[in-house]
This record gives structure tokens, C-alpha cells and sequence, in this order.
């Protein structure tokens, strides 16, 4: 399979149309086995439930080559079952995990041109979602629904290399406290585009949101989970019910315990404590970790002893060790590390 003639190193995040992506749709109460397809345009009914009513869930992930030539995926399992949880809070049929993976699978085997090499730093985002299809005027799920999964290459996120982030503590909340904040749908999203793009304009990089009830303990930024080192070298991870279970967060927990003997604690996290932490970064899919240098809460500015230049020594090791897992340098944990054959 000859590779696309892309300029790897030099992609950024953005949308490149690819050859293939799977779709299948929910009518009569099934889903139908689905499809690849060429055509890239979804055409729904002006009055379609996700267009009214915002019935929409989604999940994120990345295929990429190994150092070995292979091309991989990371735990799509988690995500299966993440979508299934995402798609049964808002009252939208469920996609079976175990068909999930097989889609994924297929839909990645389809655009194997467009993995990125082993070495690049770029990766291939897929994306599978999924949106009330048929028409909806009063307030209700909608009957009819459509699963897609669509893939785009990506570039290195820590082009030029790693800068620790500054945060600010938000003003805005991201999630109720009984609402949809642990679940990865859209609406999360459209209700954080106002604080993003006001941070940025205030020239920081992310926002830190707390719990909006008491607003005294960290939940999450945007898109990642936190993850702290304390002073003597302890993983803490901020718990609640109101943040998305990041699957690059529980994978570095349980690398912190069984690969560096670390010990890693999930426990609420309050705003008043971060000064005491030595290290702090955020958790994702698109970065795995990317360091914060600083949080400034209201003029207050909290500075972590592992600085603005590079990732604290702790942070450097779950960020190898995990990349090593994923990239097949480090023996990965049984069932981690999926091969698209
Ligand atoms: C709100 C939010 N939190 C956390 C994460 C990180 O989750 P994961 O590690 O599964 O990519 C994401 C990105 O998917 C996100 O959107």
C-alpha cells in the first residue's frame, strides 16, 4: 500500500478529506450493518433531531504507526464502551461496542494511506459519532439515528517541542452537577466555545473549570483531565461525577502503579491545594500529556516547581512510558495496543 504524498511533519490539526468512512443507520429499532462509502457529505432533513435538538455524541481517538511498521489503535474498547454510556444519557439507541471496534477497525484498514509514518509525529484522528437523523419538533429523542466514523491525518501536536501551558481558573462552568458533563456530547461542547475563545483573547491557553455547585475543586479544562504529582512524587487525578472518564488518564494511572511503582490516587482536588503540588498536565487523546506551567486564579498567579520551559521529571516518565507502550517500544498491557490487519 503506497502511502498519500502528505507532508507529514508539517500537518496541523485540521479537517484533510479521506477515501473512506463508515456509516450505519438506525431505523425500525436496528441498526443496519453498515457501510463504506466515498461520499463524504451527510444530507439529513431540515428538521432533524440533531439539528433542533443537539442529539448528538461523539468519541476520539488516533491510529498510528509502530516502530515495528505496524499500524495500531489504543484501547478502541474504551471508547465503544464510553459512546455506549454518551449515547444511552441522551436517550439515542446504543452501537455495540464489540461492532464499534470492528468499524473502527475497517474504517482505519480503509485509509491506511493516510496513517502517518512511524517517526513523523503525526497520527490518523478518527472520529466516530453519531446524531438523531430523522425529523424532530417536539422536545423528544429522535426515532432514527445515524453512526458514521470518518478519519482525518493529524500532525504532531507538540510541534517545536513542549511548552508548559498557562490556565486560567474559569468564571464559566462546564458542567451541572447532575448533568451531562462525564458523557462526550456535542452540546459539552458548544457551551465551552464561549470560554475558550475568551481565554485565548486573554491570552491564556486553556480554561480550568471547578464544580459548579461549590466552586472549590477542579474538574477539568475543555478537552483533557488534570493529573497532579505531589511534592514526594504521588499521581493524584481529580474525581467526580461531572468530568468525561479520560482514557489516556486511566491509562497513565495504571502505568504510574504498574510500570514506575508510583503510587496514584483519584480523589477530589480542591483550587486551594494546587500550590502544594510539584507538577500538573492534562490528559488526552490529542497530546497524551501536555505539561501546565502555571494557573492563575484572578490575578493569582500558581507557579509549579517544574517551571515554564519543559514537563516536570514525573510527567516525562508517564509520557514516555505511555507513548512507549503505544508506539510498541514498551510491552504494552494485554489488549491495549489494537493491530489493524
Ligand atoms: C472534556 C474532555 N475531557 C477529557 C478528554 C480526554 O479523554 P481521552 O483521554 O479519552 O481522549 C477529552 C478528549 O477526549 C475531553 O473532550
Amino acid at each position: 500500500m503506497e502511502k498519500k504524498n502528505i507532508d507529514w511533519a508539517n500537518l496541523g490539526f485540521g479537517y484533510i478529506q479521506t477515501d473512506y468512512r463508515f456509516v450505519s443507520n438506525y431505523k425500525n429499532g436496528a441498526w443496519d450493518d453498515g457501510i463504506l462509502t466515498e461520499d463524504a457529505n451527510v444530507v439529513i432533513n431540515e428538521c432533524a433531531g440533531v439539528l433542533q435538538y443537539a442529539q448528538t455524541v461523539f468519541e476520539g481517538m488516533k491510529a498510528y504507526t509502530t516502530v515495528d511498521g505496524r499500524i495500531v489503535t489504543f484501547r478502541p474498547d474504551l471508547n465503544g464502551e464510553r459512546l455506549e454510556q454518551s449515547a444511552a444519557r441522551l436517550e439515542m439507541p446504543i452501537f455495540p461496542k464489540d461492532k464499534f471496534v470492528e468499524a473502527v477497525i475497517k474504517t482505519i484498514k480503509a485509509n491506511e494511506a493516510y496513517v502517518p509514518p512511524y517517526g513523523s509525529g503525526a497520527t490518523l484522528y478518527v472520529r466516530p459519532y453519531m446524531f438523531g437523523s430523522n425529523p424532530v419538533i417536539g422536545v423528544k429523542p429522535a426515532d432514527e439515528y445515524q453512526f458514521r466514523i470518518f478519519t482525518t491525518p493529524v500532525g504532531p501536536y507538540f510541534k517545536g517541542g513542549v511548552k508548559p501551558l498557562t490556565i486560567r481558573v474559569s468564571d464559566f462552568d462546564r458542567a451541572a452537577p447532575n448533568g451531562t458533563g462525564h458523557i462526550k456530547a456535542g452540546l459539552n461542547y458548544a457551551m465551552s466555545l464561549h470560554a475558550i475563545v475568551d481565554a485565548h483573547k486573554q491570552g491564556f491557553d486553556e480554561n480550568m473549570y471547578l464544580d459548579a455547585k461549590t466552586r472549590t475543586k477542579v474538574e477539568e479544562t475543555g478537552g483533557a483531565n488534570f493529573l497532579f504529582v505531589t511534592k514526594d512524587g504521588k499521581v493524584v487525578t481529580p474525581k467526580s461525577s461531572s468530568i468525561l472518564p479520560s482514557i489516556t488518564r486511566r491509562s497513565l494511572v495504571q502505568v504510574a502503579k504498574e510500570y514506575l511503582g508510583l503510587e496514584a490516587e483519584e480523589r477530589e482536588v480542591y483550587l486551594d491545594e494546587l500550590k502544594d503540588f510539584a507538577e500538573c498536565g492534562l490528559c488526552g487523546t490529542a497530546a497524551v500529556i501536555s505539561p501546565v506551567g502555571k494557573v492563575v486564579d484572578h490575578g493569582k498567579e500558581i507557579c509549579f516547581p517544574s517551571g515554564m520551559t519543559e514537563m516536570g521529571p514525573v510527567t516525562k516518565k508517564l509520557y514516555e512510558t505511555l507513548t512507549g507502550i503505544q508506539m510498541g517500544t514498551i510491552k504494552a498491557p494485554e489488549g491495549w495496543v489494537v493491530e489493524i490487519k
